[in-house]
């Protein structure tokens, strides 16, 4: 009995297995890397930067976001390699099924369902306080009761509620036109940082940089709360999610074994040197331990007088914002899909529209059930929920690298790991390392998380696996 269940949870997927999906093939190159910078750049530098550096970095917060930054780079070359000779829109999921087995993938598949939803709804929060922000100034704010969670005091988060269900009517459309309205909001969010850097470049205080690492590298306070250099890398490790999410577009791209590597590598390096960049003028135009708000960017440009700026930028963030949700939103369904066409999930979730060719049917659910969770929960604290799911996620596809290279060394790889399998070890050590500096209730919460995932996979997808017929 636990033999074959065992069997039965290891088997793998065949790696040369391809499918014909019903989704329409038009992603270009280029359109990758803005689908990765749409997703990168957000509230990790618009909002956490601020926060981290204030409660635990000081300056040094441009060190966190090397380290996190340096550790992404390791998980970044390990998903080249596996999208481009596996493929798949599962993403992590998908090249956990060839190289582990289906527990191991249907775990992963789980966790990305947390880090893609609970993202979503934590960034429509954000994206809320600063619409409401935006129509106060011209004298049009909403009132607490239509902006707050009943926790928080008020009835619904209308704006979150609503800005999701608006993304969900657009990812109905079709990925060409979500695409096109990502490509131009990416381009108002790099302009709002454009603008923030060309004025802080010229307003600098050197003395703002000092102390350097008023924190130290790391230590726990009584409380339980982690300070110093590597908490606060754990806590900007969120701005760097969601280049993972180029990885689930491959059934979508004209040439995946060229552009995907190209989308996911690219689009990471530039948003590390813009977060090195932002991060260290914000820490050098105010001192650090003002920056503990909801929205220190347009803070630091308000404090030294700049109220233009401030304003332009802000807008940017809204922009920006909309781009992080809506390619999350994306990911979300194109790993749905995947689960459910393998029998892991219901197979009424894998139906393609013929007319719109989107899983529209996957995009409704999720987009209700996100609008819901965002209009009714204050989702502040998950985000380092997000962060460890996302940790687990990369330290298994570098060892997804390292397993495949022994398990299937002549599978065409048309994109390869330079100093395999040293990069990817690295690559699990780190990201290893980056987990461990979470919060004991973050572990607590994710382990809840994943218990709940394995009732599920043994109530219900190993008996209907598609591996069960084969
Ligand atoms: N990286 C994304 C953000 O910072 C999730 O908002």
């Amino acid at each position: 009995m636990l033999s074959n269940l065992l069997k039965r949870g290891f088997r793998t997927k065949n790696v040369t297995a391809k499918h014909e999906s019903g989704l329409k093939k038009c992603l270009s190159a280029l359109d990758l890397t803005l689908l990765g910078v749409g997703a990168i750049i957000g509230t990790g530098i618009f909002v956490l930067t601020g926060i981290a550096a204030a409660n635990q970095a000081g300056p040094a917060v441009v060190l966190s976001f090397i380290i996190s930054g340096t550790a992404c780079a390791f998980a970044a070359l390990a998903y080249a390699e596996l999208a481009a000779s596996v493929g798949g829109c599962g993403s992590a999921y998908g090249y956990s099924y060839v190289a582990f087995g289906e527990i191991v993938a249907w775990i992963i598949g789980w966790i990305l369902l947390l880090e893609y939803s609970v993202s979503v709804a934590a960034v429509a929060n954000g994206w809320s306080g600063y619409f409401n922000n935006a129509l106060t100034a011209i004298g049009l704010g909403l009132p607490d009761a239509l902006t707050k969670s009943p926790e928080l005091g008020g009835i619904i988060n209308l704006p979150a509620t609503g800005i999701i269900l608006l993304l969900m009517a657009m990812l109905i459309k079709g990925a060409k036109q979500s695409a096109q309205l990502n490509t131009a909001m990416v381009f108002i969010k790099l302009l709002a940082i454009i603008i923030f850097v060309s004025v802080a470049a010229f307003n600098v205080n050197p003395s703002n940089w000092h102390p350097f690492m008023p924190y130290g590298w790391f230590s726990t306070l009584p409380d339980g709360k982690t300070v110093g250099v590597l908490a606060g890398a754990s806590l900007v490790f969120f701005a760097y999610v969601g280049f993972d999410a180029v990885s689930t577009a491959v059934e979508e791209s004209k040439n995946p074994q060229r552009d995907v590597p190209i989308g996911i590598i690219a689009s990471l390096s530039f948003c590390t040197l813009i977060y090195i960049l932002v991060a260290g003028l914000l820490t050098g135009v105010v001192p650090y331990n003002t920056l503990g708000v909801d929205h220190p960017v347009a803070f630091a440009l308000q404090s030294i007088g700049y109220s233009w700026a401030s304003a332009l930028v802000s807008t940017g963030v809204i922009a920006g914002l909309t781009t992080v949700m809506l390619v999350l939103y994306y990911g979300l369904t194109r790993i749905i899909l995947a689960m459910s066409r393998d029998g892991l999930m219901t197979p009424y979730l894998s139906h393609v529209s013929p007319k719109t060719q989107t899983p529209v049917r996957v995009i409704v659910i999720m987009g209700l059930i996100m609008a819901t969770a965002a209009g009714l929960v204050p989702l502040g604290a998950l985000a380092e929920l997000v962060n460890i799911g996302t940790l687990a996620a990369f330290v298994l596809v570098c060892l997804g690298v390292i397993v495949l290279r022994a398990k299937h060394p002549d599978l065409p790889r048309p994109f390869k790991n330079p100093f395999s399998p040293f990069f990817p070890a690295l690559g699990m050590l780190s990201c290893g390392a980056l987990m461990a500096f979470l919060p004991q209730q973050t572990w607590t919460r994710f382990l809840l998380w994943l218990g709940l995932g394995l009732v599920i996979y043994f109530a219900y997808s190993i008996k209907h696996s598609k591996l069960n017929k084969s």
